[in-house]
Parts: structure tokens; sequence; C-alpha cells
């Protein structure tokens, strides 16, 4: 297959999106072709007839595919500063307006919304905090309703505040029941979510629209501020930016920390 040719590419995406709801084509596309283009190599697969009755015939095929263009990468504590921040300040100023509900879109195994239960529970004992973590990989999603974590995720996580979130097993650590509890998991696709308007009061999405296309990236901004009410909070990742946050109603608090107005 030559994915680099204009028509297999195109006509490629437009096959997964029929088979799955995937649209890759809002995906940043150079690097989108490399994968599928290192992932067909890997196969020995030349022809585009030959990977789309593979992906037809061929469930677990099409799973290792989808695996291999969703970027899961995640870790307990990913960005250090950035939880101290929520933990001291966002935390403490969203629970005096009652119960915090956050959203971590594009949550991959959970690592992210177990954090946040964590430190809800050191910064606001008494709080009532309910998470949803979405992903658009299902495999994400049944790995995260078990909170199961390895050495290596919890490699950046300061001691103290993993024990009081996680126990140890073998191999590594489990998220405790309260935590379990706190959080809910589903799958869904940003692309095609449309939360409901000030239905958050902090929002997650680190490292996930990055590999969108920039104007999609923009549009995914704008629903996500407008899916927190007046005060809450967008959080990004550490290499990301919102382009213009006056025009989505936010203001900048920190570099990857967006209260809206
Ligand atoms: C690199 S992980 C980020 C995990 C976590 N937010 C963090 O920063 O550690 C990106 C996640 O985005 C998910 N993703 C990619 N496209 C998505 C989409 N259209 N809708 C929802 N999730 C998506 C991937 O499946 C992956 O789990």
């Amino acid at each position: 297959m030559t994915l680099a040719a204009v028509d297999d590419y195109v006509e490629f995406c437009l096959f997964l999106r029929r088979l799955t709801g995937i649209d890759l084509t809002q995906y940043k596309r150079p690097q989108m072709e490399r994968r599928l283009r290192t992932f067909y190599a890997n196969k020995g697969i030349t022809l585009l007839t030959d990977a789309f009755s593979r992906l037809r015939s061929d469930p677990a095929h099409l799973e290792e595919l989808l695996d291999r263009i969703t970027i899961n990468v995640s870790q307990l504590w990913r960005n250090p500063e950035q939880w101290e921040i929520i933990q001291t300040k966002l935390l403490p100023e969203l629970a005096e307006h009652g119960q915090v509900r956050a959203w971590s879109a594009g949550c991959s195994y959970g690592a992210e919304a177990y954090t946040l239960a964590t430190i809800s529970h050191v910064a606001i004992p008494k709080g009532r905090v309910s998470i949803t973590g979405t992903d658009i990989d299902k495999r994400m999603i049944e790995r995260a309703r078990l909170g199961l974590f390895s050495d290596e995720d919890a490699r950046t996580a300061p001691e103290a505040l993993l024990k009081v979130g996680f126990d140890r097993v073998e191999g590594g650590w489990r998220a405790k029941l309260k935590l379990r509890t706190m959080t809910r998991f589903d799958t869904g696709d940003l692309l095609q979510m449309r939360p409901q308007q000030g239905a958050f009061d902090l929002i997650l999405c680190r490292n996930t629209v990055i590999y969108f296309a920039e104007p999609i990236r923009d549009e995914l901004h704008l629903r996500l501020a407008d899916a927190l009410r007046p005060g809450g909070y967008l959080v990004i990742g550490s290499t990301e930016r919102v382009s213009s946050p006056a025009a989505l109603g936010l203001s900048m608090k920190d570099p990857f920390i967006y209260r809206k107005l």
C-alpha cells in the first residue's frame, strides 16, 4: 500500500471511518501516515484491498491497528508541577462552590482520573468529587475501570500521595476502592461528543488534542470551554496551548490552566 499517495490515504481514512467511526482525516496527517506506513510495512501488506479485507475479517488485527494509531502513553502524576497547582489552588477554590464535577477527556487507562481522585482526598477531604474519564479506545477504558498501574506508571508519583490512593499489588499498584467509587469511565470520541453546556467544574484534556489537525483542535477547545461552568477550569498538556483563549471565554491563569469567565 502506498499510503503516501493522496488517494490511498483518503480512501483508507474513509474505509476506517465506515468500519469503526474513527475519522483519521481530523488528525495530523504526516504523523498518522507514518504510523500507518510502518504498521503495514511490518505486516508485509502492500495492497489497499488486502488491508481492507484483513481489517474486515480479523478483529485482532483491527485492534492492533487501533492500538498503533491511538497513542495511549500516560502516567500517574504526569507533569507533577501541574498536579501541585490543581491540588493546592484549583480544588480548594472549586470545592467552595459545592460538588466538583471533573472530566478527564482522553483519559487513556485512567492515570489522570485516579491521580485527581487521590489529590481530591488530600486537598478537600470533605468535598464531593465525581470524575468521568472518556477515551475513544475501548480497551483503555476497560483497563481504566480496573485501576491497575505498573511501577513505571508510578515513577513520578510522590510516594506519600501514592499510598493515599493506591495499594501495592504484584507488579505495581491498584487504585483503592474509595477512588474507584469516585470515578467512572466511558468510551467516547471527542470529535463526536457534545457535552452539555456548563456540565463540568474542571476539565483535564492533556496530550490528546495535540494529535489533531489545528482547526479541529481549536474547535475542540471551544467545546471544552463551553462544557465548563463560569469559574471552572480547563487544564491542558504542558506542550499545548489554546489559540485564542479570550474568544472562547477563557482567561489564562498559568500557561496550562484556563479559567472560564
Ligand atoms: C497520550 S494519551 C493522553 C492520556 C492522558 N490525558 C495524559 O495526559 O496522560 C491520548 C489519548 O487520547 C485518546 N484519543 C485519541 N483520539 C481521541 C478521540 N477522537 N476521542 C477521544 N479520545 C481520543 C487516545 O486513545 C489516548 O488514550
